[in-house]
Parts: structure tokens; C-alpha cells; sequence
């Protein structure tokens, strides 16, 4: 993204820091509290109100890679989109190439639900997709201390 792009969205769709109807979705930067840099996002969007289902992702900058961090800033939306949003389903798709990906949504306790053959044309070739997904009483069982304080 150019600079002019990047000052677009931060003035429109970054900015968001509240989520209520579906359609909307929240992009939240990780920042590492011991340095204030931002390494990350995780984000998290309302798809419908009707069937209570999201769709979560994530980015982190490779530096910061092995820690845990995106594994602790996934679980965080998660309790979002669970716990605040009252969300019953909450998904996400991830390239079948994408190892570390697939292996921090089983961390995650996501469920592998779909195998999509060539579905999208990803930087000159087709990519085959693999969905991923959690159910909320899934998610409850989990968490037998209770999900209110789990972060
Ligand atoms: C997907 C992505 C976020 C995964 O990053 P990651 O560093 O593997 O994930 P985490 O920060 O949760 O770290 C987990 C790793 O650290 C290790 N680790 C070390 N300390 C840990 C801790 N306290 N808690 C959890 N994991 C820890 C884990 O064992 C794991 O390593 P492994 O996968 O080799 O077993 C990252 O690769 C990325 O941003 N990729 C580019 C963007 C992208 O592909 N996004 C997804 C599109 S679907």
C-alpha cells in the first residue's frame, strides 16, 4: 500500500474501535508492552447477526515470530467475538501452504471443517484453502475455569 492508501483507512476502516452490526469488522494492532512496537494484527468480522458467525485472521511481522504473541492476540479476539459479541460460530480460512498458520489455529482449538481445492488465484497460481472453525459451546468447554477472566 502506498502512503495515501494507508492514510485512507486509518481515517475510515482502522479507525473503528467498536463493533455492533454484522458487516462491520475490527483490525486491532498488536503491541508488544515491552518495547510499544506494534508487531501484528488480529482482526475479527461481524459476518451475520442472523446466524451469530464470524471470521477471524491474523498478521504478525516475522521478527516476532516463535513467542506465542499471535497465538495469545488470536485467543483475545476469540473471547471477543465469543464472549462480547455473543458470536455462536466463529471461522477462518487459511492457504493450505501456510503451515504456521494452520498450526496456530489448532492451538487455538479450530476445528479443520474444509478442504478447498483451487479456490483462489494467489500470486500467479491457484491455492487450495483449508477452513478452520469454532463453535461457542466448543469454545465454553475449553475453558471449565470459565471464560470471563481468560484473556
Ligand atoms: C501465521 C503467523 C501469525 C504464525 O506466527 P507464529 O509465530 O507461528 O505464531 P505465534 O506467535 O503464536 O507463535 C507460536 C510458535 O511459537 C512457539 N511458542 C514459543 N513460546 C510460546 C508460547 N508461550 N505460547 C505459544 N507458543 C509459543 C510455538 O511452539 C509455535 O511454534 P511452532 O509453530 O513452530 O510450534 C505468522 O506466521 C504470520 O503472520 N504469517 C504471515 C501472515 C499470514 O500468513 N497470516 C495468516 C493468513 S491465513
Amino acid at each position: 500500500m502506498d502512503r495515501a492508501s494507508i492514510e485512507r483507512k486509518l481515517s475510515s476502516e482502522w479507525i473503528r474501535s467498536t463493533i455492533t452490526a454484522p458487516g462491520e469488522g475490527l483490525i486491532l494492532g498488536v503491541e508488544l508492552r515491552e518495547t510499544s512496537h506494534v508487531i501484528g494484527d488480529v482482526t475479527l468480522q461481524f459476518a451475520s447477526a442472523e446466524h451469530r458467525s464470524g471470521e477471524i485472521g491474523w498478521i504478525f511481522h516475522p521478527d516476532y515470530s516463535g513467542h506465542g504473541y499471535a497465538t495469545e492476540a488470536a485467543h483475545a479476539i476469540l473471547h471477543l467475538g465469543f464472549d462480547q459479541l455473543g458470536l455462536h460460530r466463529i471461522s477462518a480460512r487459511i492457504d493450505s501452504r501456510n503451515d504456521p498458520s494452520v498450526r496456530l489455529a489448532e492451538r487455538l482449538g479450530m476445528r479443520r471443517e474444509a478442504y478447498l481445492r483451487q479456490n483462489e488465484w494467489f500470486k500467479g497460481e491457484w491455492s487450495d484453502e483449508i477452513g478452520v472453525a469454532l463453535l461457542d459451546d466448543e469454545w465454553v468447554a475449553q475453558h471449565p475455569e470459565g471464560v470471563a477472566n481468560c484473556s
